[in-house]
């Protein structure tokens, strides 16, 4: 698919536009009946890009006039934005999609919908299908931009309504979005991915890779900025592949560059880089650019290569470390994030270890681990794997030990130091009410007044624990 057919085009839109106008008016005439306005509620269990598209979903049903809800129980609609990464993400949607069963008996005219990449997949859609007759609207990943005519249909003609088709999936501009929050903003600068790592589904369920304008990313960021937001947050299943089959003149250093560049005060992020695509102009402009966060997530998945060639993840732990000794010789502060799973078939107890000599070395400030999940469809589900559960188990906690040891020295580092943090949010403890992020990412629960959310301060850390640092308000 060229790039230029990726776009769902502006007459498309237009017409969805029209669906919601026509929803808007029906829920105007239900509040001018009833004298409540409905309301919708939309519940996330994927990654960044998920929540991203459950942001859209937000802001789509407010414009067709539903008001948000506080919970699933009240709504008139509810929709479930599924992930299918791992079994767990899966079951725990079923069991809240049994769950609200309940509710639709007690309120039959609500409306529930489930979409995101669990259904997607053509075995998943039958089954909700089949299994869940109460459930109103399946939709897939790539019909995201058509909820208002399928919330619609269901509105006026009462049907259930499926739109799962396969598709490659195109991008769709200039969608509504309901943020949480300006302090932190999730920009999507590519979607899909077309790396077919062995073990896993988003290449099936978010079809190919296809990148946005630059012009749309820089006038959202400029967007975000004008807003007050603080921190964006760059996104994409493999941001290095951005602009890759386009003529775009930017690649995602160049982009990146190009958003360090905006004027205003605020911080840059991005997840998630491959690391056969993460090159050194990646980690040079991460050096230049002062906005740019000295942090990088960069999923490793496994230290051992003939693993990682099982995986088709196409480097080898000697080229991984040295893109880390790179970035660490380049900047000095910077802090590793990265995923790896455990007990990938026909890992052996030498292949783990090696794993475990590569979180030796490169001392990670934190590590998202993962048992190996079987994904349908993809071709490390029919490899043969004959290590027991509980062997799996055990690597798995040896590796959080390993890990949660490096952490805690990491943390125990930073006591007595200061530095810049961004106040986020509200925290759960009395002493230290805001939670907030240092710049390399780490959380800091800060003694400060949460009048100060939303603005960058500097913190006196005073505590430390493997997850968070603690901290005091200080001034410059
Ligand atoms: N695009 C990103 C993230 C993909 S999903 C990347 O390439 O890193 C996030 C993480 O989930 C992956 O990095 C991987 O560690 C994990 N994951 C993916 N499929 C999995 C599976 N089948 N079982 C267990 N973990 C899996
Ligand atoms: Fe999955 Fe690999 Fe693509 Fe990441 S790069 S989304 S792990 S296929
Ligand atoms: Fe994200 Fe899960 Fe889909 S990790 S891309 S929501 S399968």
């Amino acid at each position: 698919m060229k790039n230029q057919e990726v776009f769902v085009t502006p007459q498309e839109l237009a017409r969805q536009r029209e669906f919601t106008e026509r929803i808007a008016k029906l829920n105007d005439e239900y509040t001018a009946r009833y004298g409540r306005r409905r309301s919708a509620f939309v519940d996330c269990y994927g990654c960044q890009q998920n929540e991203a598209d459950a942001e859209c979903m937000r802001g789509m049903l407010r414009e067709m006039g539903y008001e948000p809800a506080k919970d699933e129980q009240d709504a008139d609609v509810v929709l479930l934005n599924t992930c299918a990464v791992r079994e767990h993400a899966e079951m725990r949607v079923l069991g809240n999609v049994g769950a609200l069963s309940h509710c639709k008996k007690a309120r039959p005219d609500m409306i529930i919908g489930v979409g995101g990449c669990m259904t997607q997949q053509t075995a998943m859609a039958e089954k909700l299908k089949k299994s869940f007759p109460y459930v109103d609207i399946v939709f897939g990943t790539h019909a995201l931009w058509r909820l208002p005519e399928l919330i619609y249909q269901k509105l006026t003609f009462g049907r259930r309504v499926f739109d799962v088709e396969d598709e490659d999936g195109r991008i769709a501009e200039g969608l509504p979005v309901q943020r949480k929050d300006y302090i932190r903003g999730w920009v999507s600068v590519m979607y899909g991915c077309n790396n077919f790592c062995s073990y896993c589904i988003v290449p099936y369920v978010r079809g190919r890779e296809r990148s946005r304008r630059p012009e749309d990313i820089l006038n959202e960021v400029r967007g975000l900025i004008e807003k007050g937001c603080r921190e964006i947050n760059l996104l994409g299943q493999n941001v290095n592949s951005y602009g890759h089959g386009t003529d775009y003149a930017m690649d995602f250093p160049d982009l990146l560059r190009a958003v360090a560049q905006l004027p205003g005060d605020f911080i840059v992020r991005f997840m998630t880089s491959h690391p056969k695509d993460a090159t050194r102009k990646l980690i040079d402009t991460m050096a230049d650019c002062e906005k740019i966060a000295p942090q990088l997530h960069l999923p490793v998945q496994s230290g051992s290569d003939r693993i990682l060639k099982e995986m088709n993840r196409r480097y080898t732990a000697a080229q991984y470390l040295e893109l880390i000794d790179y970035a660490r010789a380049r900047i000095p502060n910077i802090a590793f994030t990265s995923d790896i799973i455990v007990g990938f078939p026909g890992e052996t107890l030498e292949d783990f270890e090696q794993t475990l000599a590569l979180v030796e070395r490169v001392r990670y400030h934190a590590l998202f681990t993962f048992l190996y999940s079987p994904r349908g469809g993809t071709p490390a589900a029919s490899m043969p794997d004959d290590t027991p559960h509980e062997e799996k188990q055990r690597r798995f906690e040896r590796l959080c030990q390993v890990q949660n040891a490096i952490s805690e020295q990491i943390h125990a580092a930073c006591v007595g130091q200061t530095c810049r943090v961004l106040c986020e949010s509200k925290s759960r403890f009395d002493a230290f009410p805001v939670a907030a992020r240092t710049d390399t990412g780490r959380v800091v629960y800060l003694a400060a007044d949460p009048k100060e959310i939303g603005t960058f301060c500097r913190a006196h850390i005073v505590r430390a624990s493997p997850w968070a640092l603690f901290g005091e308000k200080v001034e410059d």
